[in-house]
């Protein structure tokens, strides 16, 4: 059985891909943030307290990337044959009011992992989760040839991490591969992103409990794919024969005005009914085109993307209105979206093995 340790499990990646790690059948260990409060929502519907018995395949340890110790501490119990470093301060607009954190966890923080891994000698094929946002201001298409021009705080910590990444697999034969991924959502987007925020809002204002949506840059364009097909590309990366940088994207760009014609036309709103500009929203320095070429994955990993933008804002309504309570419109849940439904049954699977 194989193991593999996951840092931001906690997060929307690392929930998907804690459910696809099961589903084939590894054991799975996380890191989390001690925190007053539960953090642990989006994996609590696969978490099995190890007590009730000895199927748990899935252990989580505190932790953080701030803290060199705890990461030796958790390389050295877990001795996992893969790790995927998804924890970050992932926030651009966040990363400017708190630069200082970012480069400490989202730069810094990989240093840490990657020379923890080193120390210990571990044999350990590592993922790095890179980001479109190192491109910033390079004209698109974007791909794996393209220079990086970091427009924050966090895609400069980014950089970092993606630069060192590649010296450990260069310098010291770390098999450390960077998934460069271009935006990707899932209805587990944390709400504070803008899709996410876009689909709550218009599932809470037809409930009557939001008035209007107060949004910032509604121009900027982004590549924006469905999240549980990305954890498959970082499960798929590790499995190859060597270690690579890979961009992984839709190649279709939209605005934020468009998604948000999509998500109140579902419902048939109109989003300028609802929509207020606040400037507190701007960034110092935009972002404004990102699309990916992502020709290297298909080549490769034989990997393509199939829901595309008009699905995933579907996806994401729906979801969004369930958790209100409402009724989703049309034709109800996209069908392809049901495939990694199916993801979390993964204890299905332990009875197949199990025979
Ligand atoms: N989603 C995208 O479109 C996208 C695109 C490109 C790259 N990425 C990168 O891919 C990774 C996963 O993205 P995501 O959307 O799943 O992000 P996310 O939902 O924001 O999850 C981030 C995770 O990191 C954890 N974390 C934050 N600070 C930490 C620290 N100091 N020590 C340990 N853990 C910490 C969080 O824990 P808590 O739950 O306790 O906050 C959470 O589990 C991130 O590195 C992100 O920057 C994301």
């Amino acid at each position: 059985m194989k193991k593999a340790l996951i840092t931001g499990i906690s997060g929307q990646d690392g929930s998907y891909l804690t459910e696809l790690l099961l589903s084939k059948g590894y054991q799975v260990h996380g890191m989390i943030r001690r925190s007053s409060t539960f953090n642990t929502g989006r994996i609590d519907h696969i978490y099995r307290d190890p007590h009730n018995g000895d199927k748990a395949r899935m252990r989580l340890y505190y932790g953080d990337l701030t803290s060199t110790d705890s990461l030796q501490n958790v390389i050295s119990e877990v001795e996992p044959d893969e790790i995927y470093n998804l924890a970050a301060q992932s926030h651009v607009r966040v990363s400017f009011d708190m630069p200082e954190y970012t480069g400490d966890v989202t730069g810094l923080g990989t240093l840490r992992l990657l020379e923890a891994i080193r120390r210990t000698g571990a044999k350990v094929r590592f993922y790095q989760a890179s980001t479109s946002e190192l491109f910033g201001s390079a004209s698109p298409p974007q791909s794996e040839a393209t220079p990086f021009e970091p427009q924050s705080p966090y895609a400069a910590a980014k950089a970092y991490a993606h630069w060192v990444t590649q010296n450990y697999r260069e310098g010291y034969g770390v098999f450390a591969s960077s998934g460069i991924l271009f935006n990707h959502e899932s209805p587990r987007r944390g709400e504070t992103f803008v899709t996410r925020k876009i689909t709550r809002a218009v599932a809470a204002i037809l409930a009557g409990k939001q008035e209007h949506l107060y949004m910032g840059n509604l121009d900027s364009k982004r590549d924006w794919g469905y999240a549980p097909e990305y954890v498959e590309v970082m499960w798929r990366l590790l499995q190859h024969d060597e270690p690579m940088d890979l961009v992984i994207g839709t190649g279709e760009s939209h605005t934020v005005r468009e998604f948000l014609e999509e998500a109140f036309g579902y419902v048939n709103l109109d989003y300028q009914d609802y929509v207020r500009i606040d400037p507190q929203y701007f960034r110092p320095t935009e972002v404004d085109f990102l699309l990916a070429d992502a020709r290297k994955a298909k080549d490769v990993l034989g990997w393509e993307p199939r829901i595309r933008f008009k699905d995933l804002a579907r996806i994401m309504m729906d979801a969004d209105l369930e958790l209100l309570g409402l009724e989703a419109p049309g034709d109800g849940k996209c069908l392809l979206a049901e495939r990694f439904d199916g993801w979390h049954r993964w204890e299905d699977q332990i009875v197949s093995m199990d025979k």
